[in-house]
């Protein structure tokens, strides 16, 4: 956080299955495996393009939460099925040592395209939603501290959570 390249709203991806793209997602997968995160968007490497990667393991990182399919998101539309939010703790590898409580709709549908161009079209709740709507926020230049309503819910993770080995 406080690189410009993070407030800039990403290009649309024009060309599928390039070897720049393949690149491109092959270090945003590695990056968010290396620093056990649950998802990560192309801006947040550098690259001011419209691609997100998330996923993780049932039981893993986040053992409260069920697994997510390792995903790759590309040009994604994001459409809330209800107004219902909820407020949950977010992380995000741009800010490392923080967590804050933002607000997210509670079930959406994605639509978008994985890195050959395949169309992917998902109804999704709860945190896989979280995660998308936080993936996809980087896109528009936007991070999760700007979601958050009451600052009491935002701080350090060892002082929010003192004792917690996460
Ligand atoms: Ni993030």
């Amino acid at each position: 956080m406080g690189d410009p390249r993070l407030w800039v709203k990403a290009r649309p991806v024009e060309a599928f299955d390039t070897p720049e793209l393949c690149r491109l997602v092959g270090d945003m997968k590695e990056t968010m495996l290396d620093r056990e995160g649950v998802g990560l968007a192309a801006p947040q490497i550098g690259e001011s393009l419209r691609v997100v990667v998330f996923g993780f393991d049932e039981g893993a990182l986040r053992p409260e939460a069920e697994g997510i399919p390792y995903t790759v998101l590309i040009n994604p539309v994001l459409t809330p099925l209800s107004d219902e939010t909820e407020e949950d703790w977010e992380g995000c590898l741009s800010i490392p040592g923080l967590c804050g409580k933002a607000p997210r709709y509670k079930k959406l549908r994605y639509a978008g395209f994985g890195l050959s161009g395949a169309p992917l079209d998902r109804i999704v709740e709860g945190f896989h939603a979280r995660v998308v709507q936080h993936e996809c926020d980087h896109l528009d230049g936007i991070l999760y501290p700007a979601r958050i309503r009451d600052f009491q819910n935002f701080g350090y993770r060892e002082e929010l959570f003192p004792g917690a080995d996460t």
